[in-house]
């Protein structure tokens, strides 16, 4: 990282670390803000995992390959690569779903239209391939899940369930998936750097309005009405 080539005061805060900070700072509000498991019904923890679910089961892979298709870095790239490959050869979708049906939570109907416009917004926004921010993107989404594993272990005994596969494996890769990401996007604003005016965090914003109708779903929509 010592050896990058400075363009913009962004990248300086990158070095001194405040983006990281900024990042755990967002994450740490979204696991401040989670629901009481105490407060909630079996209906409305089983509407958390199958919204977790809807998004992630069929978007990580996605995500993470149109990721690698806006980055120029070869580094950014093998790092990519690795987090891809644990994915398929593991079938982490594969596990989300195990876990999703033994907590009788798989998604409804209901369940995919609750996250739709969010996930779409999600899917637009890494569809315009912007390497740096599509990276900080994921990256932030690393260090989220990682951090959310334990909350949803919590969610899937309170449905009676005992599988653990995918909380367990994410809880402990995804800590190294995170770092390497972060590394990358500093990496990657070396050689491909951000257009002018364009906003570092366009998709962190996105993503962590979609992580708030997997979270709060319910309540998000009875706002929405309301608003
Ligand atoms: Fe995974």
């Amino acid at each position: 990282m010592n050896k990058l080539t400075l363009t913009s005061p962004l990248q300086d805060d990158l070095l001194e670390g405040s983006i990281d900070e900024r990042i755990t700072a967002i994450v740490d509000d979204h696991i401040g803000r989670l629901p009481n498991l105490e407060r909630l019904t079996s209906e409305e923890v089983r509407g958390i995992i199958a919204r977790y679910s809807a998004v992630l089961e069929g978007n990580f892979i996605y995500w993470m390959t149109a990721t690698y298709l806006a980055v120029k870095s070869e580094e950014a790239r093998e790092i990519i690569i690795e987090n891809l490959t644990e994915e398929v050869r593991d079938s982490h979708p594969a596990m989300l779903r195990i876990f999703a049906t033994a907590a009788d939570a798989y998604p409804t109907e209901a369940d995919s239209l609750a996250i739709g416009p969010d996930l779409t917004n999600v899917r637009l926004f890494l569809g315009k391939l912007q390497g740096v921010q599509s990276l900080m993107t994921m990256a932030f989404f690393e260090s989220y899940i990682q951090r959310f594993m334990s909350y949803l272990a919590d969610l899937a005994a309170a449905r009676g369930s005992a599988e653990r596969v995918y909380t367990d494996v994410h809880g402990v890769c995804d800590v190294e998936h995170s770092q390497e990401l972060f590394r990358a996007v500093s990496l990657e604003m070396s050689v491909n750097p951000m257009k002018p005016g364009s906003n570092l965090y366009e998709g962190v914003e996105l993503l962590s309005a979609l992580l708030d109708s997997i979270n709060h779903g319910a309540a998000r929509a009875v706002a929405n009405w309301r608003a």
